[in-house]
């Protein structure tokens, strides 16, 4: 590959994900807010940026995947961050974050003639090692056809374009993380009843959850 990406933030999921980009033969600029979470990719031929805006290359990529809004914010206002990515330069924005903090952050990136691409995870660290990452994504159409070779390559098993406007991704990523945690927390409420019940009057003599899935099925 001959593009050099920057990526920052290798906390649980970005360190696999920048790993497998390494791994795809991608050249990588990596900052981590603290530097020694860079060391196994650094020994694998990462170049270790000290600010985020050393991992940015003008009209390049720069990939980021750190903790929360505010986390992501402080990235991108940081010195010369936005300067030095400037025209066609393209932000790739992965940390879960608020449909109105990706608007904001998008229109702050068109101000500076550059792109942001919205492009929230679903899937565990251990998903991401195994390549089988889910990725909804959003942003200007050129940009996103730029980007998403690299999300195939950080480990997107699939990837699902919902359109040009910006916080579309981002609330599919809420409203499935609100999925998932009823989905389990209705499950555990489920089981503990039936449990509940089996333990006052003794009632099964088979395996009793299976039996609730027979009759939902
Ligand atoms: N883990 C999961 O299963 C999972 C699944 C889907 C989506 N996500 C989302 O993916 C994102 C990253 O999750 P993670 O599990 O990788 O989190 P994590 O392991 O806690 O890593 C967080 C990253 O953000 C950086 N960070 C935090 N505050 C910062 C700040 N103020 N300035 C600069 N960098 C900052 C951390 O730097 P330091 O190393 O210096 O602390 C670290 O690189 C989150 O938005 C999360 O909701 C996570």
């Amino acid at each position: 590959m001959s593009e050099t990406i920057g990526f920052i933030g290798l906390g649980h999921l970005g360190l696999p994900m920048a790993t497998n980009l390494l791994n795809a033969g991608y050249s990588l600029l990596v900052y981590n807010r603290t530097a020694s979470k860079a060391e196994s990719l650094v020994a694998q031929g990462a170049h270790l940026a000290s600010r985020p805006v050393d991992a940015v290359t003008s009209g390049g990529i720069v990939a980021s995947i750190v903790w929360d809004d505010a986390a992501l914010e402080s990235v991108v206002m940081s010195d010369g961050f936005l300067e030095h990515l400037g025209p066609g330069g393209i932000h790739l924005s992965m940390s879960t974050v608020l449909p109105e903090t990706s608007k904001k952050l998008a229109a702050i990136h068109a101000h500076h003639d550059c792109a942001y691409v919205e492009a929230p995870i679903f899937g565990r660290p251990e998903a991401a090692v195994a390549r089988n990452l889910w990725i909804p994504f959003a942003g200007p159409q050129q940009a996103k056809e730029r980007v998403r070779p690299l999300l195939q390559a950080m480990g997107g098993q699939g990837i699902f374009d919902f359109g040009e406007e910006v916080g579309a991704a981002t609330l599919v990523k809420l409203v499935g993380n609100f999925l998932i945690v009823s989905a389990g927390y209705s499950l555990r409420e489920a089981l503990s009843m039936l449990v509940s019940s089996k333990r006052q009057h003794n009632r099964w003599s088979h395996p009793y959850p299976l039996h609730v899935f027979c009759a939902i099925s």
